[in-house]
């Protein structure tokens, strides 16, 4: 890895992204959200959309984790106009903890004051089938990382963020009432962030139920912490793509993690169109 990047660094990382961003578009999206492995389809629905690929981004590393196009997107969904992340960044790729949380910093800057974190996790709950779809209610940072370790930069945000309701109980009815008016079914829970970028031992399943965690993956709660020490109000939706491991005995495949996804590809669509109509109109 290269040198850390530290909060303070990012002011000037950001102006320059947002410069960049602003020299090919001046819409201003009130939401951000980074969709995760398999859940781009979002993109493909998105209206007047401009894409800005990672190399045109000053100081973007190229999206490499499989199931991620390399973009970030700037158009109107529902009405709404947003901005999308395809191609999320992980630490397991090599990248720092400041790199990984810059997008859901820019979105923050270009004025997205919303952001909706999604991503494929494993279940850890044992009554959810492959397919269930969870809002975060809370999360476990067991990554043993910080996005903002290192000289903070205080315009951005407090050296020491409450995390108490990180995750919007506000923004979180929304998706329940998005998913009654979508027909979609929504459960709740924890979601607890690991590093990977190997999947759990059945052991570290077991560990994690014990914790309190109902899913498990490998993304978000860097950026959560972000995001609520930019201000941002966070909402996000993990959709469960399989058993974690042990579960059933089945190993488990990135390729078992796309085909889920995809499946429940619609389904998440509906409820996250619905919801950005309900908090484009609160
Ligand atoms: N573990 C961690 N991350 C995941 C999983 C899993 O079982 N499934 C999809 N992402």
């Amino acid at each position: 890895m290269h040198d850390r990047i530290a909060p303070a660094d990012l002011p000037a990382r950001l102006d320059a992204l947002a410069a960049a961003v602003r020299a090919r578009t001046d819409l201003v999206p009130g939401i951000g959200i980074v969709l995760g492995s398999g859940l781009g389809g979002l993109a493909a629905a998105l209206e007047a959309p401009l894409a800005i690929p990672f190399s045109d981004l000053p100081g973007w590393p190229p999206a490499s984790a499989p199931g991620h196009a390399g973009r970030l997107l700037l158009g109107h969904l529902a009405g709404v106009p947003v901005v999308l992340l395809q191609g999320r960044l992980h630490v397991y790729e090599g990248h720092d903890p400041g790199l990984v949380v810059q997008p859901v910093l820019l979105m923050g800057r270009l004025g997205a004051g919303t952001i909706l974190l999604t991503n494929a996790a494993g279940g850890v709950n044992a009554a959810w089938p492959a397919g269930t779809l969870m809002a975060i209610a809370d999360h476990l940072n067991l990554t043993g990382l910080n996005p903002l370790i290192g000289p903070n930069a205080d315009l951005l945000g407090p050296r020491f963020p409450d995390l108490t309701d990180a995750w919007s109980p506000r923004l979180r009815a929304l998706l329940h009432e998005a998913a009654a008016d979508a027909d979609v079914v929504l459960e709740e829970g924890v979601y607890a962030g690991l590093l990977g970028p190997n999947y759990e031992t059945p052991a570290e399943v077991r560990m994690l139920r014990a914790l309190g965690a109902d899913a498990v993956g490998l993304s978000t709660v860097l950026e959560a912490i972000a995001a609520r020490w930019a201000g941002l109000e966070l909402a996000g939706v993990s959709l469960v793509t399989n058993p974690g491991a042990g579960v059933t005995g089945v190993p488990l495949s990135h390729e078992e993690v796309l085909v889920a996804a995809n499946e429940a590809g619609p389904r998440f669509e509906r409820l996250v169109r619905r919801w950005i109509a309900l908090v484009g109109a609160a």
